[in-house]
């Protein structure tokens, strides 16, 4: 078993330094009891909920801020433009019992950065940033984390002025994915910007970005000094990936990954009500089936079934067959 160094948010202990990310329509109790099973990370997250939301979120009992007692240590991640609406989700999240409140300045997707000026568009506008976290930061009485990207151009300067201004308003650790807010997923992130914020603030850093395997993760815990990892899509197609990582990971075959793809399949329907299962069961299958070497043919089918019983039934059928009689190797 690989030991890690835990480090803390405040007084809140985060051991392993492991952190699963926040995916909307992703990250949900489901995915976070499985990841669990397997082995449990430091620190979960809940998907991006938006601020505004929330006091109604609460008092209906959200399925998206619910969780087992296994998802412990959990972030709850808010999205909002303004310190009023940031300051309302807070508020409603630390009373409700969150370990921490995280605040999203990191997401460029046009439905947030754009339409709604939240997310990754706050980091065009710093003085906006400190005025939503001097909002947030009174009201918030748990840990207050942020999760940024590095704006719309790779800048140390501009690094050093959002580190001074987390600092001066009393964030507690920060999360940096190094892409730009102008960017998606696919060119390679600067895990180098990683370790230039970590020179430049005492705040613990958790990096993120393209971590798939154990040696992605302890090359980035190397080269960049970060206190903790995030690992996002890797650990979707392999909720095991932290039990592979801490040195505790499971022999894949094809029938270890169909059992899992069942387990999977059991805690989405369970939890969810049928019409919502079936969208996250379908984007689930997009991340799990790249484990099978013919596993994104029978993700494609998957996606125009019109039900649950469907989608079982083409998994009872064809899931070994789409493994080729060999599973993908990663790494
Ligand atoms: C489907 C999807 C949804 C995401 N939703 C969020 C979100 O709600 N909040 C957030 O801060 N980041 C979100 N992200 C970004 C991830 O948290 C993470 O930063 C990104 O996937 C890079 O990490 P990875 O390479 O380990 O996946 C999302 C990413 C994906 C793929």
């Amino acid at each position: 078993m690989q030991k890690f160094k835990h480090f803390h948010i405040r007084d809140l202990r985060i051991d392993p330094p492991l952190i699963l990310a926040p995916m909307a329509g992703v990250t949900h109790s489901p995915l976070r009891q499985l990841v669990a099973s397997f082995a449990k990370p430091g620190l979960f997250f809940s998907e991006m909920l938006s601020a505004k939301h929330l006091p109604d979120d609460i008092k209906k009992r959200s399925l998206w801020l619910r969780r087992t007692e296994a998802e412990r240590p959990m972030a709850y991640q808010i999205v909002a433009p303004s310190s009023a609406e940031a300051a309302l989700g807070g508020s409603y999240l630390s009373d409700y019992g969150a370990e921490i409140v995280d605040l999203n300045l990191a997401c460029p997707a046009p439905n947030i950065a754009g339409k709604r000026r939240a997310g990754g568009f706050l980091l065009s506008d710093l003085a906006l940033v400190e005025e939503i976290l001097v909002a947030l930061r009174p009201v918030v009485s748990c840990p207050l984390t942020v999760k940024v990207r590095l704006g719309v151009k790779p800048d140390l300067v501009f690094l050093q002025d959002l580190a001074a201004v987390l600092e001066a308003t009393g964030v507690d650790a920060v999360t940096l994915h190094p892409r730009l807010t102008t960017e998606k997923l696919k060119r390679r992130p600067m895990w180098e910007y990683i370790g230039h914020l970590k020179g430049m603030t005492k705040l613990p850093v958790i990096g993120n970005g393209d971590v798939v395997t154990r040696e992605d993760c302890l090359a980035m815990f190397e080269q960049t000094g970060c206190d903790g990892v995030m690992i996002g899509r890797a650990a979707v197609q392999r909720p095991w990936l932290f039990a592979d990582i801490m040195g505790g990971g499971p022999t894949i075959t094809p029938e270890f990954l169909l059992a899992t793809y069942l387990e999977a399949y059991r805690l989405i329907t369970d939890f969810f009500p049928d019409t919502q299962a079936l969208g996250r069961l379908k984007e689930f299958s997009w991340y799990f089936m790249k484990n099978l070497q013919f596993g994104h043919r029978l993700a494609a089918r998957m996606q125009n079934l019109p039900n649950l019983a469907a989608c079982r039934d083409l998994v009872e059928k064809e899931f070994v067959r789409s493994c080729g009689g060999e599973v993908v190797e990663v790494g």
